[in-house]
């Protein structure tokens, strides 16, 4: 699957954060840097593969306020520029559950449009790149990492939450420590994060 380098993916996000800027663009750059770091402690990962995934995962923003719409915006905008590793990253993002119903916000979308994530969630394969972005989501804020509960409760905190919620919050802790025993320490660790410990 073809992405794009580490300049062009910079300069994508830059003419982005020119057509809408905002805290996505610190959020996308939080996603990136916490990809990167990860990968670099799993053997068969591509350090920049990871790295411009992040960078790139909600470029379907560029194009203004989107809520669920970003992800079909990014999609389409990937693949017309050749990148459909990206584009896939673009759709999955999201969905760590693979279930449409997961997504909190709106569904600005056409039906056309619904349908088409719906069944390229259920039928798409999802690799260890997909996994990593869906985590690093989840540790990303605008202005600096987080631990993921920090970060889930503050995108409930905008959008509400569903009878999925938790069960989409669960599939992210089963990421983590899906990375945590490939890596044999925690990512909290690897990314000099300091959750409070309870004893
Ligand atoms: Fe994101």
């Amino acid at each position: 699957m073809n992405t794009p380098d580490r300049k062009t993916a910079h300069d994508i996000l830059k003419q982005a954060s020119e057509m809408n800027p905002g805290n996505w663009i610190g959020h996308s750059q939080n996603t990136a840097d916490a990809a990167e770091k990860i990968a670099r402690h799993i053997k068969g990962l591509d350090r920049e593969k990871a790295y411009t995934a992040g960078l790139l995962h909600d470029i379907g923003r560029r194009e203004g306020v989107r809520n669920l719409h970003h992800i079909i915006c990014g999609y389409e905008y990937m693949m017309s520029l050749g990148y459909d590793g990206t584009a896939k990253i673009s759709m999955t993002h999201s969905f760590a559950l693979k279930n449409l119903n997961t997504y909190l916000g709106e569904y600005d979308c056409t039906d056309a449009e619904l349908n088409f994530i719906r069944t390229y969630i259920a039928n798409i394969q999802y690799d260890d790149y997909d996994l990593l972005i869906q985590l690093c989501d989840c540790l990303a804020l605008s202005d600096g990492l987080c631990i993921i509960e920090q970060r889930l409760v503050d995108v409930a905190m905008r959008y509400g939450f569903n009878e999925l919620t938790i069960p989409k919050w669960k599939k992210i802790f089963e990421i983590k420590t899906y990375f945590e025993k490939i890596i044999g320490k925690s990512i909290y660790d690897v990314l000099e994060i300091m959750p409070v410990r309870v004893k």
